[in-house]
């Protein structure tokens, strides 16, 4: 039975769109059977309608972390979401969240972690001087991209490249990493205990 996924975004979607494709496949062990934006414009709605995906927006602004999560949690727990995975999910979840999904979230991220985390990661390689740069699949845990690392994939800066190639390059290579990795997650390890409700 394929395990069912929530993908949260904020924006474009388009890690979204690529598990989503990934997913149809019927040897994929997940289905993706929840898209959530904090955002309500967010691009990505529509891509996951137009895929008939179930979505929804449970908004961030206006209200406090903790009833925003609390939110989050009820309509992931509703749907009856085994795993989140943060596609360009432009929000710090809280330790409280953290702790409710431990070891059920994973994040994709444009570097090769622990290097450059935080935002403008491209930008941030070149003015290193970095000559291999790239992306990043992990475990979420409390810290900002700070959990254990389940996959990367690098690609090489190249004379000339700026922020936008190399933005493009690495995206290219998420498509892949993403999928790749959250079917081996899946398939290797079982799923954690969920802590007692609180
Ligand atoms: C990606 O580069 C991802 O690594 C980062 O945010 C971007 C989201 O892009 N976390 P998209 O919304 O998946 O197109």
């Amino acid at each position: 039975m394929k395990i069912p996924v929530a993908v949260l975004i904020s924006g474009r979607g388009s890690n979204m769109a690529a598990l989503i494709e990934a997913a149809k496949n019927p040897a994929y062990p997940a289905r993706i059977a929840l898209v959530i934006s904090n955002q309500p414009d967010a691009a990505g709605l529509n891509t996951a309608r137009q895929a008939g995906v179930a979505s929804l927006c449970v908004p961030s602004r206006g209200r406090d972390k903790q009833s925003h999560e609390q939110a989050l949690h009820a309509a992931l727990t509703e749907h009856g979401i085994e795993i989140i995975c943060l596609a360009g999910y432009m929000r710090l979840l809280s330790p409280w969240f953290i702790a409710r999904w431990a070891g059920r979230i994973l994040n994709i991220h444009p570097s090769l972690l622990p290097a450059h985390k935080g935002l403008d990661t491209h930008a941030r390689a070149l003015a290193a001087g970095d000559q291999i740069h790239g992306c990043t699949v992990h475990l979420v845990t409390a810290g900002m991209d700070d959990g254990p690392i389940l996959a990367q994939a690098s690609i090489q800066i190249l004379p000339g490249d700026t922020p936008d190639t190399l933005a493009a390059r690495v995206l290219a290579e998420e498509h892949i990493l993403y999928p790749a990795t959250l079917a081996r997650y899946l398939t290797e390890n079982p799923l954690p205990d969920r802590p007692p409700a609180p």
